[in-house]
């Protein structure tokens, strides 16, 4: 299977690189050939999986199957990414503190930072751990939120605007619903569902904290949510999901839940989640579905049964500069899919971003055509 490295040298603008890091270690492996790959990690300071032994008796089926959705070339840089934690980053919560004064405060709390060229909002930052930044009047303040960099990249990719309305299906803890209410400077409606009961009152106290005011929540079913049809400009669906672009390796509770049969009753979940997604949507409008899995059952089949069932959508390319990707999957498991479905992202996970899988779905206008 071919792979689109569009990465390595747009990657390393991504984030200004002032220092070595090991992000610019992992992105300078992208292009290289299997043996350099295993010479570059065997010599640098992140851990070097290099026999599948090491690692298929941790979860045997689950290693197997990302043997077939993986190319061979990026099966060990991937895995690699299993081991560790991501690195830092944070978003800039606008609702509360401007961006010049919020860079100011980091530099007296004596905290580097370094800048993502396709989100102005992201920082990664060094010179703290997670916990303690968690613990500064920054955070408590709401000035920041800790959030992962490919968390944010699906409401970049819904690009909310001021007076819209905006679904956001699975919303809890908050960390999208909050980003897009400080896109759209709390001005316009966001519905944000959640299903269950002590994450839905997380979300509100995130929303409280960063002082978002155009939100209304709902404690639902998100599949059951049946208000008129055609009302929403842009739907978020974030959707549950097996994980998989989360486990680390070194704690098994981030793991130890995984099995197919996890994957299929996602995968009939999300297919219920978007098809009331395209419903709730009006012409012209765009849905982001997001997952942070590798099983194609959950990716690539969703929009491929949702492109069979409908006939009014299309899936848009996507296209951002910057951000390390890899080709989506054209089949599974015998099947083909739909084309328009290599139109999706699969997110190359990094140091500093997690594998996500993002689609871009627009609804026809009246017309007929497309946004
Ligand atoms: C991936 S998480 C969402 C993360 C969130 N968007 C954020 O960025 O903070 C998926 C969420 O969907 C919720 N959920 C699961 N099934 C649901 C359903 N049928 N309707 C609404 N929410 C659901 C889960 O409880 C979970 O909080």
């Amino acid at each position: 299977m071919p792979v689109v490295y569009v990465y390595a040298q747009e990657h390393k603008e991504n984030i200004v690189l002032s220092h070595s890091s090991t992000c610019a270690k992992s992105l300078s492996l992208l292009s290289c050939s299997k043996s350099k790959i295993r010479e570059k990690l065997s010599g640098g300071n992140i851990s070097t999986v290099t026999k599948k032994e090491e690692i298929f008796p941790i979860l045997p089926a689950f290693f197997e199957r990302l043997e077939q959705i993986l190319p061979d070339e990026i099966f060990f840089p991937i895995v690699e990414h299993f081991f560790h934690s991501a690195h830092l980053t944070v978003r800039i919560n606008t609702l509360k503190i401007e961006r010049e004064q919020a860079l100011r405060h980091l530099t007296e709390h004596n905290i580097s930072f370094n800048h993502v060229s396709w989100f102005p909002d992201a920082l990664s930052l060094s010179r703290i751990t997670p916990k303690d930044f968690e613990r500064t009047d920054l955070v408590k303040k709401g000035f920041f939120y800790r959030q992962g960099l490919s968390s944010m990249l699906p409401v970049v990719l819904l690009d909310p605007q001021p007076g819209e309305a905006i679904l956001d299906m699975c919303a809890a803890p908050g960390s999208k619903t909050t980003q897009i209410a400080a896109l759209m400077h709390n001005k316009g409606s966001i519905v944000a569902i959640e299903k269950v009961r002590n994450r839905f009152y997380k979300l509100k106290s995130v929303l409280d904290l960063l002082g978002v005011q155009n939100v209304s929540c709902k404690i639902i079913d998100a599949r059951r949510y049946h208000p008129q049809e055609e009302r929403f400009d842009k739907i978020l669906l974030d959707a549950p999901c097996s994980s998989e672009g989360r486990f680390n390796l070194s704690n098994k509770k981030t793991y130890s839940y995984w099995s197919i049969r996890k994957i299929k009753e996602m995968a009939r979940k999300q297919k219920g989640l978007i098809l009331n997604a395209t419903r709730l949507l009006k012409p012209g409008g765009v849905i982001v579905y997001a997952t942070c899995t590798f099983a194609p059952e959950e990716n690539e089949a969703v929009i491929d049964w949702l492109l069979r069932r409908t006939s009014d959508v299309k899936v848009m390319p996507i296209t951002l500069k910057g951000v390390p990707r890899y080709e989506a999957l054209k089949a599974w498991q015998g099947k083909k899919f739909n084309p328009q479905v290599d139109n999706c992202l699969r997110v190359f996970p990094t140091t500093y971003m997690e594998g996500f899988f993002i689609a871009k779905i627009a609804k026809a206008n009246p017309k007929g055509t497309c946004l």
